[in-house]
């Protein structure tokens, strides 16, 4: 037993192989980012990233396979790939190379449901630190991605006890959005920290959605009184129709709205995770998804954590934002549990972390 996975993501975004080891181990990690290709349009095309899916699938695979030194495919234990949520033309891509790879080499394939790859992303470890515990259980994760915010209670491997989630935008999203209200250039999530960390006057207070003792979360009042102060400093009627033109304020006001935003953010995703672990009594938190590469949320909820004694694992910001490493780590439990598809597996855009 090889005890290798070889993994495929291409939900969104990034064309991603990955070659994993006993679900913990990084062998190879190859990520292909659009997001120079995204950044013309200020957002996604669905259309342009499938193609663009398609024109780095191969390279893609083809540099994992050599950076992993693998020279037989009978050398890996099975192939894994997203089969959702996502887009459905980008998730095809990633699933046709999969399929037709575990038929060729006659391997067992895996799908993985992409929101528990960045819950399980807090199991890898990349070569320096091969002996850091396993995350323990009970653990409270807390996902924040471009599509999705959630909190979920695991009391063992690939069991999920929904917490709260999202009413209305991600956490992601709310940055995008907020990015793009700012004139700051796509995706506005690394956009906004950058900015933020500029801001000299810090006294600006956004609104915090608290939604009563509720783990869930809501952004799109956040988002409405980010256009509201971009108006406001503009010194245009809030009446006035269309979004505002963030691109023609001072960078002194875009950082200091970008730093009140983020404040607002990541003291509503901080509070509500450190209470939640709490009331679960939960030995570990685990942080995921895209947002958990924002360094002031990971530094806030480090301390949260540490002052309550409770192990936090946050993967490196390379493994929080979209991989295969982390399919490749949720899918050596998968396979474990006996899940195995073939040649019908389908796309899903919509799928849901199974609670
Ligand atoms: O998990 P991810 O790579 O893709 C999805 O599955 O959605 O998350 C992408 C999201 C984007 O909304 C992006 O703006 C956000 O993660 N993001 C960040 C940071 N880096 C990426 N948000 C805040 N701070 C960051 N440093
Ligand atoms: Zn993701």
């Amino acid at each position: 037993m090889s005890a290798r996975i070889l993994a495929i993501e291409t939900s969104c975004d990034e064309t991603a192989v990955a070659v994993v080891e006993g679900g913990r181990r990084i062998v190879a990690n190859v990520v292909a980012s659009q997001v120079a290709l995204h950044a013309e349009t200020g957002g996604i095309v669905p259309e342009v990233a499938a193609r663009a899916h398609l024109r780095w699938m191969l390279p893609v695979l083809e540099e994992a396979r050599s950076r992993a030194g693998i020279e037989r495919w009978s050398e890996l234990e099975a192939i894994a790939v997203t089969e959702g949520p996502g887009l459905a033309g980008s998730l095809l891509v990633g699933i046709s190379m999969a399929k037709t790879l575990a038929w060729v080499t006659d391997l067992p394939l895996v799908p993985v449901n992409h929101l528990e790859g960045h819950i399980y992303a807090a199991w890898l470890v990349d070569g320096e630190s091969l002996d850091r515990p396993e995350p323990e259980f009970p653990l409270v994760a807390m996902v924040v991605s471009g599509g999705h915010t959630f909190l979920v209670e695991m009391r063992d491997h690939l069991h999920y006890r929904l917490l709260g989630q999202t009413v209305d935008d991600a956490a992601g999203e709310a940055f995008d959005k907020v990015g793009r209200l700012l004139g700051l250039p796509y995706p506005g999530g690394p956009a906004i920290m950058r900015a933020a960390s500029g801001a000299t006057q810090r006294d600006r207070r956004f609104p915090r959605a608290w939604l009563g003792e509720s783990d869930d979360f809501s952004f799109s009042g956040l988002k409405t009184a980010a256009r509201r102060a971009v108006h406001a400093e503009l010194g245009q009627p809030e009446s006035e129709r269309g979004e505002p033109d963030g691109g023609l304020l001072p960078e002194a006001a875009v950082a200091e709205l970008a730093w009140a935003f983020q404040e607002s953010v990541v003291e509503v995703l901080v509070t509500k995770t450190l209470r939640a672990a709490e009331r679960s009594e939960a030995r570990t938190i685990v942080l995921g998804g895209g947002v958990a590469a924002n360094a002031v949320l990971r530094q806030r909820l480090a301390d949260g954590a540490s002052a309550r004694g409770i192990p936090l694992v946050v993967p490196h910001p390379s493994l929080c934002t979209d991989n295969a490493a982390m399919i490749g780590a949720a899918a050596w439990h998968r396979l474990a549990a006996g899940a195995r598809a073939d040649s019908d597996l389908e796309a899903r855009p919509s799928l849901r972390l199974a609670v």
